[in-house]
């Protein structure tokens, strides 16, 4: 049997059970009881304040809430289908408890500005569980940056063999996007750290309440300041997938970088057998699923971004109930964004890098041509010729199966009469790294100094 509803006064028939089973939130805002209840405490402790409520009403009502939240917590209580949604619930249940002074908690009230409310306190705890992950994984990347110091690995454009760089380098390069990740979450939190509540249904209230006080009491920096703008948007909700969406978009990248890496064909790394999976059907099988899954994961977030913005477009102002659908997009956003930074920091411990298979792959190959050219240009020669050259010289040895390694002066010569014996070393991966100038390059000192920047910055953090 369904609840009374919390408006039945002017309704001649109940609300139809199916009518109720379509329009219930209570499966997906039952994870906001905690707020819900925090944010009551303070409404009812303010409502003390102003003299709305004698203040033995005031103590009564906030030891039956504070109650609710155990039963809650213990299972006493069931926030289950037959209730409209989280607020329904946890209001009947104080009435069940305290009498009809239970009905004086929604005083100077609505849902639509206590759900705004409840979200944002989510959200807020939320930012800073996920701030805490980001950071954990900037640890873990440092961690490997130093342990493989001065590991040498071909740095990719198009998927294809480009320059040496150094492994460090490359790790360092994630940590930089986390941190903007970081960044644009602590940015999203000024702006969502503001209470709504007071605005009630959007127009504010004729009881003489304290909004700021109820702020303060839930560490908010400040209020809401237009009525109707608190109920009536979501953007801060937009604006944390969106955040999160970008750290899943760049966890995805080093995924997919960690899924070729792991190939027979690439070798550069291994992942421990713990955080890996096999096959039902092929016993040889080792396959990268944890990072597979966090490449996946992305698409919910890209989809809950999506699908939250389509749901605001063009909804006129102030409340409307299409916003009740917040709610999954904003709970998935959390979960799987949580989820991903979590295990992907425990795949990335367990990941091995393969030294000496990089240290020949850097060998057999021309990824030095580069530097080529730049020794040609060092001598007097254009650019563009010089790299018309070294390019000549590449194809010749492809033509004979040979790579730069194995190339003589005498042979080099034919080419340009520039060259002289220094080129060998000019050539050598180890050097090309060794001879980059440029600040924020791959040149060892350089990266040395990201890694000292990033120990001293990550070692002070406190989220
Ligand atoms: N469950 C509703 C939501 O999440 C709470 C606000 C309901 N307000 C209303 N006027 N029906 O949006």
């Amino acid at each position: 049997m369904p609840h009374q509803t919390l408006w039945s006064g002017r309704f001649k028939e109940p609300l139809a059970e199916i009518a109720l089973n379509f329009s219930s939130s209570i499966d997906l805002d039952k994870l906001l009881y905690a707020e819900d209840i925090g944010g009551s405490i303070a409404h009812v402790e303010m409502l003390g304040a102003c003299k709305i409520l004698t203040s033995s009403e005031m103590r009564r009502l906030r030891t039956a809430l504070k109650n609710i939240q155990k039963e809650i917590e213990t299972g006493k209580f069931q926030l289950t289908g037959e209730f409209e949604d989280v607020h329904s619930a946890i209001e009947q249940r104080l009435t069940q408890k305290v009498g009809p002074l239970g009905g004086k908690l929604h005083t100077a009230r609505s849902r639509n500005d206590q759900i705004a409310l409840d979200e944002r306190l989510f959200l807020r705890s939320s930012i800073r569980e996920i701030s805490k992950l980001i950071v954990n994984l900037q640890r873990v990347l440092l961690y490997k940056a130093e342990k493989y110091f001065g590991v040498l690995m071909p740095g990719y454009t198009h998927t294809q063999r480009a320059q040496p760089v150094l492994l460090s380098h490359h790790l360092l390069a994630y940590i930089f996007m986390l941190e903007r990740d970081f960044e644009r979450l602590q940015d999203c939190r000024k702006r969502l750290n503001k209470s709504p509540l007071g605005a009630a249904a959007f127009a504010g209230t004729s009881f003489p309440i304290d909004r700021q006080m109820v702020a303060d009491k839930l560490q908010f920096d400040g209020i809401v300041e237009n009525s109707i703008d608190a109920v009536s948007d979501r953007d801060f909700i937009i604006e944390f997938i969106s955040a999160c969406s970008l750290t899943m978009m760049h966890l995805s990248r080093f995924a997919e970088e960690l899924v070729l890496w792991t190939t027979k064909e690439f070798s550069f790394a291994q992942i421990s057998d713990a955080y890996t999976t096999g096959s039902s059907i092929m016993p040889q099988k080792k396959n990268p699923d944890m990072a597979e899954l966090v490449r996946g994961k992305t698409g919910r977030l890209y989809g809950s971004l999506f699908n939250i913005l389509t749901t605001m477009k063009a909804l006129p102002l102030a409340y409307n109930r299409d916003m009740q659908e917040d709610k999954q997009p904003m709970f998935e956003a959390v979960q799987t964004t949580r989820q991903c930074l979590f295990i992907f920091a425990h795949v990335l411990v367990h990941t091995a890098f393969a030294k000496e298979h990089l240290n020949e792959e850097l060998r057999t190959d021309f990824l030095t041509a580069t530097d080529m050219a730049d020794y040609l240009v060092t001598r007097g020669i254009p650019f563009r010729e010089a790299h018309e050259i070294t390019g000549k010289i590449v194809q010749y040895c492809i033509e004979h199966k040979m790579y730069f390694g194995n190339l003589d002066l005498e042979t080099l010569k034919q080419f340009s009469s520039k060259f002289e014996g220094g080129i060998f070393e000019v050539i050598l991966p180890q050097k090309s790294v060794e001879h980059k100038q440029s600040a924020g390059s791959t040149n060892p000192h350089e990266v040395r100094k990201q890694i000292v920047f990033w120990t001293k910055t990550l070692g002070k953090r406190r989220v």
